[in-house]
């Protein structure tokens, strides 16, 4: 019995093709131009962690730690989850390799892929692809204004149309606990206003009242105590000289004090970058301050902050200049196919050439396809070949220069020395 169906790729995955994937590699050139400029390093971290890792880490009662991780338990009984972002990896990493006896701030970039069990639709995927930058080890409010101003710069290059910055600071986290129990207080007094949805999470996360499209919750959120009236001085100092330096950067944002992020590990500042163009998926970027998450992953205080942008988003959004296409040099064709075993393949002198070009440095390719003579040049045209060999049957190679400079013949171990000579008087 043959099962010969259709498989397709899992629900919110996709494949990554053709234009995408140069357009991909135009992003990631970008974002290592810049982050690398700025003194980060790559860092690529394992694709599956404990499980523990994020549950401390994001959060217990975060929407991606309650319903959105895939999670599974291996062959020896642990529970394993694939990642589902990568701030709490990057941490995991400095306090595993012991990066606080380095010189700080450790910075750190990844362009990576992570997973979360979300409906899929445009812009929002199951498996998607981050750019991301972390920086560790100090609490210099300029740290976090560079960080802003390099994701910023980022987006600009990659024509991230009308993207804008929302901003704000969580405070500390006894601010945050005080202030969480005023909102709290106040919205149980209004709780038959409310959503139910928001009425069922007041003890678990009341912050996310805030998102909420319902009515009667927007109307009660409208007298909500807000967060920057909670902030501590030192915090508030803080924050004011983060919007100073932002300022002087001469980077427009708003600031919006009911700004939630969906992961608990925040404290200070947070951010977030939306485009229009995205419609409801709107988020293309954002990240913040995570001063006590390296402490809590069991390692010595540290001050964090970071930031991470969907790579699917930032395409979409953008609109990146076209990858300049590989130049091929020489292109090795053949006159006649090999037939002794009736295969109709390459001559056996086709690949020595295509081995010799290369070991000389040229980008070279060969048909591969037992296409026509003619088909073979026109195909040769497509690549953009500045020169094609022709390989005849007795030996001899026909070069011709595919810039109009003609055609010549030649001995078969002639033909690498001429194409180098052509190239250098171009
Ligand atoms: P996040 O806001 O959850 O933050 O994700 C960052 C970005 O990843 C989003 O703005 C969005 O562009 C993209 N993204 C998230 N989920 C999806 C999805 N299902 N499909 C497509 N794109 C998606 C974080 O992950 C934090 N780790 C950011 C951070 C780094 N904070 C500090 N450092």
């Amino acid at each position: 019995m043959s099962a010969a169906g259709k498989i397709k790729a899992p629900r919110g995955t996709y494949d990554v093709l053709g234009e995408q994937s140069s357009a991909r590699a135009v992003l990631e050139a970008r974002a290592r131009a810049i982050l690398e400029g700025a003194g980060y390093e790559r860092i690529e971290t394992p694709a599956f962690e404990a499980t523990e890792l994020f549950a401390r880490g994001v959060g217990a009662s975060t929407d991606i730690v309650q319903k959105e991780m895939y999670t599974f338990t291996d062959a020896s009984g642990r529970s394993l989850t694939l990642r589902p972002e990568g701030t709490a990896p990057v941490c995991r990493a400095y306090v595993e390799h012991g990066m606080h006896k380095l010189r700080q701030p450790v910075r750190l970039w990844y362009m990576s892929s992570f997973f979360r069990h979300e409906r899929a639709q445009a812009g929002r995927y199951r498996q998607f692809w981050q750019i991301g930058a972390e920086a560790l080890g100090s609490e210099d409010p300029a740290l976090d204004a560079e960080s802003i101003c390099l994701l910023a710069a980022l987006l600009a290059e990659m024509g991230v149309a009308s993207a804008r910055l929302r901003l704000s600071s969580l405070g500390s986290p006894a601010a945050r606990r005080e202030y969480r129990e005023q909102l709290q207080g106040h919205l149980r007094a209004h709780a038959d206003t409310l959503s139910e949805d928001v009425r069922a999470r007041i003890e678990l996360n009341p912050l996310r009242a805030f998102d909420s499209e319902h009515p009667g919750t927007r109307q009660v959120m409208q007298t909500a105590p807000l967060l920057r009236e909670f902030l501590d001085v030192r915090d508030a100092e803080h924050f004011a000289e983060v919007r100073a330096r932002l300022d002087g950067a001469g980077v427009a944002y708003e600031l919006d004090p009911t700004l939630v992020r969906g992961l608990d590990y925040y404290t200070r500042t947070v951010f977030e970058f939306t485009s229009q163009a995205l419609g409801a998926q709107s988020g293309v970027g954002g990240g913040g301050r995570y001063d006590g998450l390296v402490e809590m992953l069991g390692g010595p205080p540290t001050a964090g902050i970071g930031w991470a942008a969907g790579v699917e988003r930032i395409l979409l959004a953008g609109a990146p200049a076209p990858a300049a296409p590989v130049p091929v040099d020489l292109f090795v064709a053949y006159e006649h196919a090999h037939e002794d075993d009736g295969s109709g393949h390459a001559p056996a002198g086709a690949f020595a050439l295509l081995g010799e070009a290369r070991a000389a440095g040229l980008i070279a390719q060969m048909e591969l396809a037992g296409r026509s003579l003619k088909g073979q040049l026109s195909y040769a045209n497509t690549l953009g070949a500045r020169y094609v060999a022709i390989l005849g049957d007795g030996g001899e190679v026909a070069l011709k220069d595919m810039s109009g400079g003609g055609q010549d013949t030649l001995a078969a171990d002639a033909v690498v020395h001429a194409v180098l000579r052509g190239l250098r008087t171009l």
